[in-house]
């Protein structure tokens, strides 16, 4: 809080350009702890060395420490503390340097550093947070050798972890006890990682290809012990993967995973002690959904998996993030899909890189995968970082083959073991390993903004055909001028009298305009591209609903089936928003088709029959208009729902709950179950609020009671209350689950949800210091398109009172809800009015980090 009203008024921007190696390094620190929530003094010993021939002095980064002693040498030693740097004066090449500071875990509300959850005392240092621990030079290309000692109240706290291998431990007087712990791994500080508390944990142990055994623990408190073993399970499947996948074995005798309930994200890779948001480790049927449980797999491996993309090889500069998390992210992906299904897995990427990536590349937050500038880096933890990184190797991938793929990554990863790297680094890998120019490819890091690509394709009678290609990258704020992209299009044609595949080939666009021809083709060819999403981009093909619709059902990439159904479904809506007659028959008719298909599986259809969401159908709007769009879906929800009630009721029953199982199919029963309850109630079914109250009563599990309650907070049934005191009684003292009450409530299509989320936020289990009850509450509610785009302008002025309130606790929680309020220039007059004067408003506020400043100052661009 402190920091924030102290903050320059003018805010520094940090260039890439600016780039400058460090004037000194750090090849060894020994940390020692004396551990106390309210005061903890740390002690750190540094070997310094002058990096090159100069005279500047060494300066340390140093944020909200309390300064008690610097020595070099052993000597007291000339040193000056100012705008968070602590500058010492060092003669000579190399030192070592002492420093005894004062810290209060408990006051720390940013929890960046050391903060204390739930009584447990434990770090987050990326980007910058080891600064608020102690001096040190706080940057990724500074490797160190870390020793660290900690002393605490063996009552208290009495597991002590930190990176590495334990070395030492004993007691002390007074109750007291102590840990040491060494990483032979040279490493930047922010992986370095620090947890003391009252923990237990699910022990287990893999044996690596090489047969060094490793011991692994899931650190939690005692009563979530037994949520553990699905993370144990991820655990060790994602270590024999990396080694099958990529030739990775882990490296130390010891890994370590801690779960937090306080957490600003989702997990964090530090070396040999990964932590973790506890929504992200824990899971049982009783409180986790199936999507829940997908996550905390998802995560468990991506942290790991970063032990060699991110920490082996690290990153040079916080421009070149993309590096470990685009990587990772592609890594996490493969790893899901190779694990459950590929089709649904790539669907569901999919849905989260347009729900979140494709809007903030159209917007005024727009930034390349490697950013040139930042006020604050942690603004850059962006699905742009992370999710178009992940495509941008993929699309590597696609263009290389596996084979060539592995070659490449085999040689980044032994060329560039114990540096810290570049994306640059990388790409040559790629290329020099994969046999292959990227020269113009590299502009996917450098150009910000989605391609837009339009196809057509024309035949003629003698089996002739041309695709007609063109591409067009829109400018983004601070480049206007864009070159063409190369964009790796995977193309096929289909017969449109057998529905047999007739071609198929990788296109590569790689000027503005290319024409492709094809021959030899016996019948009219229909179009399928960018299966797999091959590509980043949106498409615009000028299908009609008739090709559509053929698509959905005869597309034998299992991708491009359910997109055909997806823009066939948009049409539709888009044609309704804009005051067309709404024809719903196509739409029908291939919906009925795909329930009746005994080819697909529950999981696929799950996902083919839903309808676009709100913001997507907005998204592809001139000016979005929230109530038509919910009317448009509202009414095809319906149409759908009753002309194929009977189809829904057997889609229903079939899928009917046994006994909990966590597989494929079962899953797949359980989201095709929800699918359909939800087009039961939307039709207005009679006894569909009955067979959701029944649901949510005898469910066995999170993903069938959650589903049954979602169905029933939508709707106006009389057992809608029933359902929500239920499973707040059930549920009050489950943090996560509660999480989910609240997140159901800000997402409801009713018009009630607005007045609803004002008063959830007065709700005595609200609490603006925890970050994930804000996301459940407030992040959810800024997605939910109609009722936050209220046209009184009330749900942002909500909006922004929250900012506000928890900027002066947590800056990065409340920088992240920022972006919703952006996007002023999709709609109308009024509403973009009313959402920049919010901005404003938050821009003038008096004490603003520089992280919201950022943010909302960006966003009235
Ligand atoms: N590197 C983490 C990851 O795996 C991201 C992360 C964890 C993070 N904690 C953070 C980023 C705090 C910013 C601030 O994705
Ligand atoms: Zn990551």
């Amino acid at each position: 809080m402190l920091d924030a009203q102290n903050a320059p008024a003018a805010p520094v921007i940090v260039r890439r350009e600016d780039y400058r190696p460090p004037d000194w390094l750090v090849p060894e620190i020994a940390l020692d702890f004396d551990l106390g929530a309210e005061r903890t003094r740390v002690r750190a010993r540094l070997k310094v060395a002058r990096n090159g021939a100069h005279d500047r002095p060494l300066v340390l980064d140093a944020e909200g420490l309390t300064l008690v002693e610097v020595t070099v040498d052993g000597e007291a030693a000339e040193h000056r503390l100012e705008d968070e740097r602590l500058t010492i004066t060092v003669s000579t090449a190399a030192a070592v340097v002492e420093t005894l500071v004062e810290i209060g875990p408990r006051a720390n509300t940013q929890l960046m550093g050391l903060y204390e959850s739930g009584g447990i005392l434990c770090t987050q240092c990326e980007a910058e947070g080891f600064r608020r621990i102690t001096p040190f030079p706080d940057r990724p290309d500074v490797l160190s050798r870390f020793t660290v000692c900690m002393a605490a109240d063996k009552a208290v706290y009495p597991v002590l972890l930190s990176n590495g291998d334990p070395v030492g431990a004993g007691d002390l007087d007074g109750g007291r006890h102590w840990a040491e712990w060494r990483d032979p791994f040279p490493k930047p500080c922010y992986l370095f990682a620090l947890v003391a508390g009252d923990l237990v944990a699910n022990r287990d142990s893999f044996v690596t290809a090489s047969g060094r055994t490793v011991d692994l623990g899931i650190w939690v408190r005692e009563p979530d012990l037994s949520k553990t073993a699905h993370a144990m399970a991820a655990l060790k499947a994602s270590m024999k993967w990396d080694e099958e996948t990529y030739g990775r074995e882990y490296d130390l005798a010891v890994f370590n995973i801690v779960a937090v309930s306080d957490f600003n994200f989702g997990a964090m890779e530090n070396k040999g002690l990964n932590i973790f948001n506890s929504r992200y480790i824990l899971a049982d049927a009783e409180t986790a959904t199936d999507a829940d449980f997908d996550a905390v797999a998802g995560v468990v491996a991506h942290e790991y998996f970063h032990n060699w993309s991110g920490n082996r090889i690290t990153c040079r500069d916080w421009f070149q993030l993309s590096l470990k998390e685009g990587f990772t992210v592609f890594r996490d992906q493969q790893f899901s899909a190779d694990m459950g299904s590929r089709a649904v897995k790539r669907i569901e990427d999919v849905r989260v890189l347009r729900a979140a990536q494709f809007p903030e590349d159209g917007g005024p937050l727009a930034h390349p995968v490697r950013p040139e500038s930042y006020i604050e880096i942690s603004n850059f933890y962006t699905a742009t970082v992370y999710n178009k990184g992940a495509e941008l190797i993929r699309m590597m991938h696609t263009i290389l083959g596996p084979e060539r793929f592995r070659a490449g990554t085999d040689l980044y990863f032994s060329r560039h073991d114990g540096e810290a790297a570049t994306c640059e680094d990388f790409v040559r890998a790629m290329e020099e390993g994969g046999g292959i120019d990227l020269s113009r490819f590299r502009l996917w890091y450098s150009q910000a903004g989605t391609p837009r690509i339009r196809a057509a394709l024309a035949s003629d009678d003698n089996g002739a055909a041309t695709l007609t290609l063109s591409q067009q990258v829109p400018a983004t704020p601070g480049q206007t001028e864009k070159q063409p992209m190369p964009i790796p299009l995977k193309v096929a044609l289909f017969g449109a009298d057998s529905g047999t595949k007739l071609e198929e080939r990788l296109v590569m666009l790689e000027e503005e305009r290319a024409e492709i021809a094809f021959s030899g083709l016996l019948e009219r060819p229909v179009l399928s591209i960018n299966r797999d999403f091959s590509a980043p981009v949106v498409v615009e093909a000028g299908r009609d609903l008739a090709d559509l619709a053929f698509l959905s059902a005869h597309d034998d990439n299992a991708f491009a089936r359910y997109e055909a159904m997806q823009q066939l479904m948009l049409d539709t809506l888009l044609r309704a928003v804009s005051g067309g007659p709404a024809d719903h028959e196509p739409v029908i008719a291939a919906v009925r088709e795909t329930l009746a298909n005994p080819a697909l599986d529950h999981a696929f259809i799950a996902e083919a029959v839903l309808l676009p969401s709100e913001s997507f159908v907005g998204d592809h709007l001139a000016v979005v208009d929230p109530d038509a769009i919910r009317a448009a879906r509202e009414a095809l929800r319906v149409a759908l729902g009753s002309a194929l009630e009977g189809q829904w009721r057997a889609a229903y029953s079939a899928t009917a709950a046994n006994r909990f199982e966590y597989s494929p199919a079962a899953k797949g029963a359980r989201r095709l179950r929800s699918v359909a309850l939800g087009y039961l109630l939307g039709a207005g079914a009679e006894d569909a609020a009955k067979l959701a109250m029944r649901q949510f009563e005898d469910a066995d599990n999170m993903t069938d009671r959650q589903g049954a309650l979602t169905a029933l907070v939508n709707s106006g049934a009389a057992e809608r209350n029933t359902a929500l005191a239920g499973f707040y009684d059930r549920y009050r003292r489950d943090p996560l689950v509660l999480d989910k009450w609240f997140t159901v409530q800000a997402l409801s299509t009713r018009d009630d949800a607005l007045e609803a989320v004002e008063a959830l936020a007065r709700h005595p289990d609200f609490t603006l210091s925890n970050p994930n009850r804000m996301r459940a509450l407030v992040g959810a509610f800024a997605a939910n398109q109609r009722a936050f785009h209220d046209v009184s302008g009330r749900g942002y002025r909500f909006l922004a009172d929250m900012i506000l309130a928890v900027d002066r606790l947590n800056p990065q929680t409340a920088a992240r809800l920022v972006p919703p309020l952006g996007r002023w220039r999709r709609f109308d007059e009024g509403r973009a009015a009313l959402m920049r004067a919010e901005l404003e408003r938050i821009v003038a506020a008096p004490g603003l980090s520089k992280d919201v400043f950022e943010q909302a100052s960006k966003s009235l661009g």
